[in-house]
């Protein structure tokens, strides 16, 4: 990889704050190391918006440094390598398997050597949360602590080094590490599987995290976590335009699209009015969703067209009281133009509470970005729509496939 020519000095340090070039030294890799650690967030965004991740030193550049977006650990440590080479350290990228879960994943993740005088350093400024905050000196035993923070390196066997960092008083293995020499292929195949595997957390998983001196701040789908001396607060950030604020405004992150065009932002659950409302079909039980729309009713719907037509749907809705479903409802959108909201039904042991209400507005949220939202009732139901701000639009038509049993059922009328 010849990322010399990518790399500009000066917007660099102008993005991480720093006014002069850090020395060759370990002072320098320290100073280095904190300034963009602190600065750049990590961050998935990329994947949930379909882009993929590109590691071509130009790309990561006009991302990072131009764009002023953060990145993943290939990103982050990627543009560290290139920066740590620019300003004359000795470095060479190394590749961790991560331990955060059992048994440990495969090479996913990336992180820097660099050698100062002889002893060789850990260089990693994309672990997000429980990663180092500081250069690790390459020895067993070592520990860095700052506040409220310990991290060190340990042999262990098979795995060569093993980071870890101290959570509530226990050392957790972070991940590990054996010196072996990495190519820009090896690179290539560790970011390709973590950002496009359906098994990658980061696939997944929508992602930003900024840490501070005396905490972090950290959005998950949409639970924002804001940590100071060991204070925790959460809050769930809303979507649509009031989740691009909070990119915004918590990690500096100004996105050139649409809320619309996350396409796994369903991934949420939240408790409403006392019921767990999920919009993603994870643990969806289709025949208990059929059963839901029968006794609704709202029709005989097989479950396996339900978990076609679910699936088909960018956004989705479904309420659970006691693990019992007791309403759902979905949307077909196609990001930019045209919403239709359907199949929104509520058990009738909870109807009249306000769960269809919630369930449309929900749906009417997610779809914001559209131009038009649009739904047929089924007749007897406009009033309830009408309460939602929806109205009757004069040019409306349509083809079922039962033509004559929608014109006998009153949705609609000969043209
Ligand atoms: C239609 C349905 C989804 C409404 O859900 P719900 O949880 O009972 O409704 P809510 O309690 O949220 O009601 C919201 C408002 O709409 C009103 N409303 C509910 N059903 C209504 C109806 N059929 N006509 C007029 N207003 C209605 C409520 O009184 C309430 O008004 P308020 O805000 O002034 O109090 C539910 O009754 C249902 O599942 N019906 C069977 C399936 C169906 O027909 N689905 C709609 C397909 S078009």
């Amino acid at each position: 990889m010849d990322e010399s020519s990518n790399f500009k000095i000066e917007p660099y340090l102008n993005r991480i704050g720093l006014s002069t070039m850090p020395r060759v030294s370990e002072a320098g890799v320290q100073r280095l190391h904190h300034a963009q650690f602190y600065t750049i967030p990590f961050e998935n965004l990329d994947i949930q918006l379909g882009r993929g991740i590109d590691l071509s030193p130009d790309a990561l550049f006009t991302k990072l440094v131009l764009r002023h977006r953060g990145g993943y650990c290939f990103e982050l440590n990627g543009l560290m390598l290139m920066a740590l080479r620019a300003f004359g350290f000795n470095a060479r990228p190394l590749l961790a398997r991560v331990h955060l879960i059992n048994p440990p994943g495969g090479h996913t993740h990336q992180i820097s050597c660099v050698e100062i005088g002889g002893r060789r350093w850990i260089v990693d400024v994309g672990f997000g949360a429980s990663g180092p905050r500081v250069p690790m000196p390459l020895e067993a035993g070592s520990i860095e602590t700052g506040q409220d923070w310990a991290f060190r390196l340990e042999r262990r066997e098979p795995w060569g080094w093993m980071m870890q960092s101290k959570e509530n008083g226990d050392w957790l293995d972070s991940y590990s590490f054996d010196m072996g020499h990495v190519t820009p292929a090896d690179i290539e195949i560790g970011n390709y599987f973590t950002s496009t595997s359906p098994g990658s957390v980061f696939a997944r998983t929508t992602v930003a995290s900024l840490p501070h001196p005396n905490g972090r701040v950290s959005l998950s789908d949409y639970t924002l976590t804001e940590i100071e001396n060991g204070h925790k607060a959460t809050r769930e950030a809303a979507p649509g335009q009031a989740y691009l604020d909070v990119l915004a405004d918590y990690f500096g992150i100004k996105l050139d699209v649409p809320f619309s065009a996350f396409r796994n932002l369903g991934y949420i659950k939240e408790k409403i009015m006392g019921f767990l409302w999920a919009y993603d079909q994870k643990n969806v039980d289709w025949n208990e969703l059929s059963e839901l729309y029968r006794i609704a009713p709202l029709g005989e719907k097989p479950p396996d067209t339900l978990e076609s037509v679910f699936s088909n749907s960018k956004y989705k809705c479904f309420v659970y009281s006691n693990h019992s479903l007791v309403g759902a409802g979905r949307a077909l959108a196609d990001g930019l133009d045209c919403s239709y909201i359907c199949d929104v039904a509520v058990h009738p042991e909870h109807q009249r509470l306000g769960i269809g209400r919630q369930i449309v507005q929900k749906l009417v949220a997610f779809s914001q970005e559209h131009k038009k939202i649009i739904l047929y009732a089924n007749p007897g139901k406009e009033g309830f729509y009408g309460k939602l701000g929806f109205c009757k639009m004069n040019t409306a038509m349509a083809i079922f496939s039962n033509q004559a049993h929608a014109l006998e059922s009153g949705l609609i009328s000969s043209a």
